[in-house]
C-alpha cells in the first residue's frame, strides 16, 4: 500500500494498510459514515464480511458486468481510480474477467469493513496483480490525488448515494485528476428521476416509519448532461455517453418488504418492447468511451 498523495496526508492515519480520513473531518458526513459501516459490516444483511471469501472469485463478485464489458481494455492505463469501491468487486470482474491491470489502484469508501473486504479479496484472488494498492475511507468529495494524474475513473452503484452538492462538487475533482484524455466509466451511477418505479416506491418511503435513508438524489436525463457540462467533463474530444443501465422498473420489484405482485414480468416485458422508455430505465450508465 502507498502513502496518501501529498497534499491532504496530514488529514489521514494509516491503520492496517488503509488511510483513514481523522474523525473530526466527516463533518456532516458522520451519519452516512455510521450507516455505510453497519452496512459494510454485515453487507445487506449477507453476514459477509466475516467470512472466509469463497474459493471462486466469481461467487463472491456477483456478475458486475454491463458497462464493464465494454470498456477498452487494449489502451493501458497506469493508475486506476474507483469511487465508492467498496470490497472491489467491479475491479475484481475488469480484472479477473477482462485483463484489466494497472500499476496504481487507488480505491475510496466511505466504509471502511467494506475496504476491509477488499483488502480480504486482493489477498485470496490478486486482482489488478502488478498495482500498488491505496486504498483510501473519506467519503468521496475532495480527492486526495495531484491534478492529472489518473488515467482511469471507475465507479458502480455509487453516486445516487451521495447529495446533489456533494456529487457536483466531487465531478469538479474528478476533472481535475483526470489525465487530458482520460477515460471514466461510471455504471449504474444515476437513478432515473422520471422512472415510474422509483417515483412509486417514493411516493411509498413517505409513509414508510423505518424508511430506507440510503438513498439521496435521482436525477433527469437532462440533469445528468448538465452535471457534466458544468464539470467540464463533457470534453468534445472526449465527448461523455450517457445510456439506460439495463435495468427497467415500470413498478417496483418491493415496498418495504413487500413483494409487488407481477412487477417482474411486466418490467421484462417493458424491457423487451423497449415501452416508455424515459419512464422505465431505471438508471443510467456514463462513459467518455
Ligand atoms: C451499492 S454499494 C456499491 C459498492 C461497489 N461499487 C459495488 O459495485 O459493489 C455503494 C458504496 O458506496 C459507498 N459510499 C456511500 N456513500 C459514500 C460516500 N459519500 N463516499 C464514498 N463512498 C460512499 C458505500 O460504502 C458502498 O461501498
Amino acid at each position: 500500500m502507498t502513502n496518501p498523495p501529498t497534499q491532504m496526508s496530514e488529514k489521514f492515519e494509516q491503520l492496517d494498510g488503509i488511510w483513514l480520513l481523522k474523525e473530526h473531518l466527516y463533518q456532516e458526513n458522520t451519519g452516512q459514515k455510521q450507516l455505510w459501516d453497519q452496512i459494510g459490516q454485515n453487507y445487506y444483511g449477507r453476514g459477509q464480511f466475516n467470512r472466509q471469501p469463497p474459493a471462486d472469485y466469481r461467487d463472491a463478485i456477483g456478475r458486475p458486468g454491463g458497462l464493464w464489458n465494454e470498456l477498452p481494455i487494449e489502451r493501458e492505463y497506469n493508475s486506476i481510480l474507483e469511487i465508492g469501491c467498496g470490497d472491489g468487486r467491479a475491479s475484481i470482474h475488469l480484472s479477473k474477467n477482462r485483463g484489466l491491470d494497472c500499476q496504481q489502484y487507488c480505491g475510496i469508501d466511505i466504509s471502511e469493513p467494506q475496504l476491509r473486504r477488499l483488502q480480504v479479496f486482493k489477498t485470496a484472488y490478486d486482482f489488478y496483480p502488478s498495482a500498488q494498492f491505496t486504498l483510501i475511507c473519506m467519503p468521496a468529495k475532495e480527492l486526495p490525488l495531484p491534478d492529472a494524474s489518473v488515467d482511469l475513473v471507475i465507479s458502480d452503484a455509487v453516486f445516487m448515494h451521495l447529495t446533489k452538492t456533494d456529487l457536483c462538487f466531487l465531478m469538479k475533482e474528478v476533472r481535475r485528476v483526470l489525465k487530458p484524455g482520460g477515460l471514466l466509466g461510471f455504471r449504474n451511477s444515476f437513478h432515473n428521476r422520471e422512472c415510474l418505479g422509483h417515483i412509486i416506491r417514493n411516493f411509498a418511503r413517505r409513509f414508510a416509519p423505518n424508511r430506507n435513508p440510503l438513498y439521496s438524489y435521482q436525477h433527469s436525463l437532462s440533469e445528468v448532461y448538465d452535471l457534466f457540462e458544468q464539470s467540464d467533463l463533457n470534453d468534445p474530444e472526449n465527448p461523455i455517453q450517457i445510456k439506460p443501465n439495463g435495468q427497467y422498473r415500470l413498478l417496483p420489484h418491493h415496498l418495504g418488504q413487500k413483494k409487488v405482485p407481477f412487477a417482474q414480468t411486466i418490467n421484462e416485458w417493458a424491457k423487451a418492447n423497449n415501452f416508455k422508455a424515459n419512464r422505465s430505465v431505471y438508471s443510467f450508465d456514463v462513459y467518455n468511451w
